[in-house]
């Protein structure tokens, strides 16, 4: 132990000598290649992605373009982050104006920005408050926090008891305890032991949440509406209301997780509204910043948010002065464009384009707005992962999931001509694989 200790000192080279160093590192200006940008990320960074190989340098609406120069559609959208559109100028604005005047000043201190945006946000969802975060697994992290609060404080669980349930299938993030209520073996295998207190049930089964529910130490059901990341899963029309139903009569909290199914992706302003429900717990990321920056968001009662008081829960960056600006100027952008209104209609139209395609390769195809996603039928010749490196070579680039599923989540500015563009790019596509 104590030589491999003094075997790492020793090969632990002085700041000034790892400074030198750094000098033959690539010069910002000059060009590189895609193939060398693949191999410089792959030797200094963590391989904790496995990207499709396509390198970007600039993004504008619904393109993005590779160091090369060529222009591809983005049917991605970082994970439904960009929903306004890469670089609006609006959003753009907003951070540059900002950045010139203040940035942060952490929640040690009161800023001017902050109190406009809580009510600005509030009011725009219906809530008592927000609690402002950075990332969406940070929003979920809050949620899980404020229900057992709730949980203790309000309905008089005995403490360290609360019992959170989660659906199978669950996607919120990477940390402890995402991955502790996760079923996807890469997302929890080797990271336990995990967080206790959660329950998983199946997605789209109101009869497991309403068994899951009697428990008394049931403190919330944290859910997607659609859920995103397992594939695009559609739960079954009322079943979003059944939830509703079901958590009001049982005292459980309703938390819906719309990092990414939110802010106008599904055709509806939040994705709820399908249903004409109200969450107890609303937790908002992506894009809540247009993809300008990391910005979440839980909105609650104040029986709930106020059963946190001051050092319970925070952020250095959580509701900085820049991220106020941003959210705001990113969620008028939806408002003042009808972005809702065209997602509901280009999704109708992008929808009835895949439903032609060979029901041989494409076995199924679902969604709701732009959040739509098609089912690869797998074979020696081809499967996802495949169709979306020639969809990239036709200039439109998508992610694969799960192996088969491949995810079609453009930025919502997108016009009918572009959307008729993009389905022949991919019709063109899997007919080449008959
Ligand atoms: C539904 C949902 N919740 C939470 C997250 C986590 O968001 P972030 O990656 O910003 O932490 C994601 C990310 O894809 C998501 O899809």
């Amino acid at each position: 132990m104590l030589s491999r200790l003094s075997t790492r000192l020793v090969r632990w080279s002085s700041f000034s000598s790892r400074l030198q160093s750094t000098k033959a590192a690539t010069a910002p200006s000059i060009k590189l290649t895609s193939d060398q940008i693949y191999e410089r990320e792959d030797k200094y960074g963590a391989h904790n992605y496995h990207p499709l190989p396509v390198a970007l340098e600039r993004g504008k609406g619904i393109y993005v373009w590779d160091v090369e120069g060529k222009r591809y559609y983005d049917f991605l959208s970082a994970y439904s982050a960009v929903n306004q559109g890469h670089c609006h100028p609006k959003i753009v604005k907003a951070l540059q104006d900002q950045a010139e005047v203040l940035c942060l000043t952490s929640r040690a201190f009161y800023n001017d920005q902050l109190g406009e945006y809580e009510e600005y946000v509030t009011k725009l969802f219906g809530f008592d408050k927000v609690l402002p975060m950075n990332t969406g697994v940070e929003g979920g992290e809050t949620a899980c926090k404020l229900a057992r609060k709730w949980g203790y404080n309000v309905k008089g669980v005995p403490n360290n008891q609360a019992k959170i349930i989660f659906a199978e299938g669950n996607f919120w993030g990477r940390t402890i305890a995402a991955v502790s209520s996760s079923t996807d073996p890469d997302c929890y295998e080797g990271f336990g032991p995990y967080c206790p207190g959660f329950e998983i049930i199946p997605y789209n089964d109101l009869s497991a949440l309403e068994a899951a529910c009697q428990d008394p130490n049931a403190v919330a059901f944290m859910v997607e509406p659609i859920q995103g990341e397992a594939g695009v899963n559609v739960p079954d029309e009322g079943y979003l209301k059944g939830v509703r139903d079901i958590c009001t009569k049982n005292n459980v909290l309703f938390i819906a997780d719309e990092v990414q199914t939110g802010l106008a992706r599904t055709g509806r302003f939040l994705c709820v509204d399908h249903e004409n429900v109200k969450p107890d717990l609303l937790i908002l990321g992506k894009a809540l910043s247009g993809g300008m920056y990391p910005v979440s968001a839980v909105l609650a009662s104040d029986e709930v948010m106020l059963t946190i008081k001051p050092g319970e829960h925070g952020s250095t960056y959580g509701g900085n002065p820049i991220a106020c600006k941003v959210a705001r100027a990113a969620l008028e952008v939806l408002i003042e464009e009808n972005l809702t209104e065209n997602a509901e209609k280009m999704g109708l139209i992008l929808r009835r384009e895949l439903n032609k395609l060979d029901k041989n390769i494409v076995t199924k195809v679902r969604g709701k707005g732009l959040l739509n996603a098609i089912i690869i039928k797998e074979t020696p010749e081809y499967d996802a992962w495949k169709i979306c490196l020639r969809l990239r070579d036709n200039g439109l680039l998508a992610k694969p999931t799960h192996g088969d599923i491949i995810r079609f989540a453009p930025p919502l500015v997108i016009n009918e001509e572009e959307v008729l563009a993009c389905a022949d790019i991919i019709k063109t596509t899997v007919e080449s694989f008959q």
